[in-house]
């Protein structure tokens, strides 16, 4: 990845954030289909799991929208939203994951980093995204 830090890097940003009711309201009238449309498995397992799931599941979909800011991803391009999977690590700390596949059409080098994180209370969740490229190699 960025091996020598003190190499020059390019820092892209995102941000977005999600009314909680309003993520709650379209998965109660549109049903499962709109949910497995937008998550993961992995991910309707871990909201599922929460108390309040849809606050989990509105700093997802938060994550997703700004990591399409960051890497300007525009929805004509057929971009579909499980290609942008939001991981956990054992810490809890949220991590983007992207199939090698998914890198490519977004037009992602290889050699990038992408920084994430997240927060929600009743009414709102927000997320930001960083992504990070060596300069000269976007
Ligand atoms: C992690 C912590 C800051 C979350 O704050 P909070 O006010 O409870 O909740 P927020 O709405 O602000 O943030 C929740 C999000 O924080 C993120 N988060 C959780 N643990 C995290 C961590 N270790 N590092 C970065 N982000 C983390 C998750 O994305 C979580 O959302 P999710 O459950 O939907 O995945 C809080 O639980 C805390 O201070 N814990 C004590 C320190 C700790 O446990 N550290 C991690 C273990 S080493």
């Amino acid at each position: 990845m960025l091996k020598n830090h003190a190499d020059p890097v390019k820092i892209s940003q995102g941000i977005d954030i999600v009314s909680v009711p309003r993520m709650k309201l379209a998965a109660e009238r549109q049903g499962p289909r709109f949910l497995d449309r937008i998550f993961t498995p992995e991910e309707r397992r871990y909201c599922e799991s929460k108390r309040m799931k849809y606050e989990h599941y509105a700093a997802r979909f938060a994550a997703k929208e700004a990591a399409m800011k960051a890497f300007e991803i525009r929805r004509q391009n057929r971009f579909r939203f499980r290609e942008i999977e939001i991981r956990r690590r054992p810490t809890g700390k949220p991590v983007i994951h992207l199939s090698r596949e998914a890198r490519k059409r977004f037009g992602l080098p290889m050699r990038c980093e992408i920084e994430m994180s997240m927060a929600h209370e009743r009414e709102y969740a927000v997320a930001t995204v960083l992504l990070l490229v060596p300069a000269g190699k976007s």
